[in-house]
């Protein structure tokens, strides 16, 4: 009886002090993930098997495994001139923003074959792969906890937008045709 009386005070201040943390735990929200970039190279040697949908030899020839050769060609040297640009177009932060991977990352999120000579690679769509490059054959799920994004058409709208000096308007059943690279056996197995 005694003993109770000088435990519960004791249970009410623990249980106090466990409701303050959880309730404050809230407040500071954890430190935002940041995953590593591989490059689209690292996708290569799973994904450029023809009865698969070839998606890595099909990326290639698509406009956006040039964007950053794009940026060295004359029309983007005549844009950048008449923007007052100070720097080269493939060097501006005004023009690399769109037309690279991963432009602004920390460098220590950049894996040594990461090249920003690939222009818009397949993390600019599919999410930066560090962590879920090796998970999300077997695990879709996980995969999104781990850098995976399903592109949709806000993702390409945020390229494809009136801040491109040569915009074209943005039609996505139209644009993801010409960029398509499905698996043939999953478009069967549907
Ligand atoms: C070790 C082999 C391997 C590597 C490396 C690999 N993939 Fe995959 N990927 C697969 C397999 C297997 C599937 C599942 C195909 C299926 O659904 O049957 C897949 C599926 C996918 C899918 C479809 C997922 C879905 O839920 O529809 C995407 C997108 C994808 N991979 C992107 C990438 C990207 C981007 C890279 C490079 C960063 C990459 N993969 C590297 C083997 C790999
Ligand atoms: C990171 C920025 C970025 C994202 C995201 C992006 N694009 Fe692009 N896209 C570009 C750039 C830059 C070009 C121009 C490449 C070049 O010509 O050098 C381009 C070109 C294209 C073209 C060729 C347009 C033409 O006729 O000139 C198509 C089609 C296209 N993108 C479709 C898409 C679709 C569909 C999505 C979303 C699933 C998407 N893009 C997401 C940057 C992006
Ligand atoms: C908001 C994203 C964005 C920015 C910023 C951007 N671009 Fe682009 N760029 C694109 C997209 C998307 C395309 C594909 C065609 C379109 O819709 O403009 C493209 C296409 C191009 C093309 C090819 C046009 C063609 O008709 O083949 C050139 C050249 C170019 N950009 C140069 C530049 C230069 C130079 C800058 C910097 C002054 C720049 N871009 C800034 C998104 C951007
Ligand atoms: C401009 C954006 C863009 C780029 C770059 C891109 N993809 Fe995709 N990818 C898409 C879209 C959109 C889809 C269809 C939507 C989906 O399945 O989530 C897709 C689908 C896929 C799928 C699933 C196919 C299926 O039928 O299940 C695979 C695998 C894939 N991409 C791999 C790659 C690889 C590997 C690269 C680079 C070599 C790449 N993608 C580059 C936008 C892109």
């Amino acid at each position: 009886m005694r003993r109770s009386m000088w435990l519960a005070p004791a249970v009410a201040a623990l249980a106090a002090a466990w409701i303050i943390q959880a309730g404050g735990q809230e407040k500071p929200a954890p430190p935002k993930q940041e995953f590593g970039y591989v490059g689209s190279k690292a996708c290569m040697m799973c994904h450029k098997n023809p009865e698969r949908g070839d998606q890595y030899n099909k990326w290639l020839k698509d406009p956006h495994a040039k964007a950053y050769q794009t940026l060295a060609g004359e029309q983007a040297q005549k844009i950048a001139t008449e923007k007052g640009l100070k720097t080269p177009a493939n060097e501006a932060p005004e023009c690399v923003r769109c037309h690279v991977t991963a432009w602004n990352a920390k460098p220590e999120l950049l894996g040594k074959d990461y090249a920003k000579s690939e222009g818009v690679g397949c993390e600019s769509c599919h999410g930066p792969a560090a962590q879920y490059r090796m998970v999300h054959q077997k695990d879709a799920a996980k995969a999104m906890t781990l850098g995976m994004i399903h592109p949709d058409e806000e993702l390409c709208r945020g390229c494809h937008n009136e801040q491109s000096p040569t915009y074209k308007p943005f039609d996505y059943a139209k644009f993801s045709a010409v960029i398509a690279h499905p698996d043939p056996k999953k478009a069967a197995k549907k």
